[in-house]
């Protein structure tokens, strides 16, 4: 492993204002959105859905990595050009998620651990020959009655820290992702808590594996209320009690934090980063960024519909959210952004 190289990466990726654009769906996830929109669940649309993220125009101004999906980073551009060559060329960093899901955690009811560790020193290998530079590994924990369990929070865990060391073996920077889901009508207070035991076991398990922590990014949720809890906090409230988690479980070592998404709308988690970004700006010894699929891609793929015809005008709604994104990373949206496009 060279840190150097490693750490040259992390620079690129956390650079300026710029974020992560996560186009890493698995084939039966990016199918079920198509399917929500009546557009063919085949390869040929979704290459042509990811040709159109790709030749965004603008896009690398906003975006510094893109993370594919195994399909994906093997596929080309309609005129032949691999994806991976022309995210490359402008500048952005290929990136490719290489667990293989979430699957039931035997003697636990209602929780999972992710799976793929097996085969994945020569998965990340052939990965890093087809231009790949980092990687991503999903680690999902449930919220409910009596949930999660310590076993639960620990397998997965210990799954994120033996992928970031084979990762950095691989020379490929490991994005970290926990994420405690938002389904549900649990608290902010209780996410709170679960996010920071979490991240807490998440960065005991990485020194166990001897990863270092300098050369890795972290993807966690935001702390926000479930769903279907009656009690929304206001942004402000979201931000701080983000920040105030990640300070008591994510040590200064850790260049940056690309938050995932997790389903709220795409408003309101570039209002939420704006916040933290805004009311924290000189007291934080990470960055804090974007790494959204959904509140990036969400509002483009429903104008694109698979129709050729919407192609500019889903890029051009692909770009105002990025670029409201990258003004969060500043800590200067405002909503006032949204209506004057
Ligand atoms: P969302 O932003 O839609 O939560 O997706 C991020 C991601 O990479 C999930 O693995």
């Amino acid at each position: 492993m060279s840190l150097k190289s490693l750490k040259e990466v992390v620079k690129v990726l956390l650079s300026g204002d710029k974020g992560l654009l996560a186009m890493d769906e698995s084939n039966a996830t990016c199918n079920e959105r198509f399917a929500k929109l009546d557009i063919p669940q085949t390869e040929e649309a979704r290459r042509a859905y990811r040709e159109l993220i790709v030749t965004t125009p603008g896009i690398s101004e906003c975006v510094s990595g893109m993370i594919l999906y195994d399909e994906t980073i093997r596929q080309k551009k309609k005129d032949g050009t691999p994806f991976v060559k022309a995210l490359t060329d402008l500048g952005i960093v290929p990136g490719i998620k290489v667990d293989t899901g979430a699957k039931d955690l035997a003697g636990h009811p209602g929780e999972r651990v992710t799976e793929g560790l097996d085969g994945l020193r020569g998965r990340l290998i052939s990965y890093f020959q087809l231009g790949a530079r980092f990687a991503k590994w999903r680690a999902v924990i449930d919220l409910g009655e009596g949930l999660p369990s310590l076993g639960c929070i620990e397998a997965n865990a210990h799954a994120l820290a033996r992928y970031a060391a084979l990762c950095q073996e691989a020379e490929l920077v490991p994005v970290v992702e926990a994420e405690v889901l938002m389904d549900g009508a649990h608290s902010l207070q209780r996410c709170l808590q679960v996010t920071e035991e979490t991240l807490r076991m998440v960065f005991n398990q990485l020194h166990a594996q001897r990863v270092a922590t300098e050369a890795v990014i972290l993807k966690p949720n935001m702390v926000l209320p479930g769903w279907a809890c009656p009690r929304q906090e206001s942004v402000e409230d979201v931000a701080d009690a983000t920040v105030n988690c990640l300070y008591r479980s994510v040590p200064a070592s850790v260049p940056g934090i690309a938050f995932l998404s997790g389903g709220q709308s795409p408003e309101l988690a570039s209002e939420r980063l704006n916040a933290m970004n805004s009311r924290f700006r000189s007291k934080l010894p990470w960055a804090l960024t974007f790494s959204f699929s959904r509140a990036i891609q969400q509002p483009a793929l429903e104008i694109w519909m698979g129709e050729e015809v919407h192609v500019v005008t889903a890029q051009k709604t692909l770009l105002h959210r990025v670029m409201c994104n990258r003004a969060a990373r500043r800590g200067e949206y405002t909503t006032a952004m949204e209506r004057s496009r």
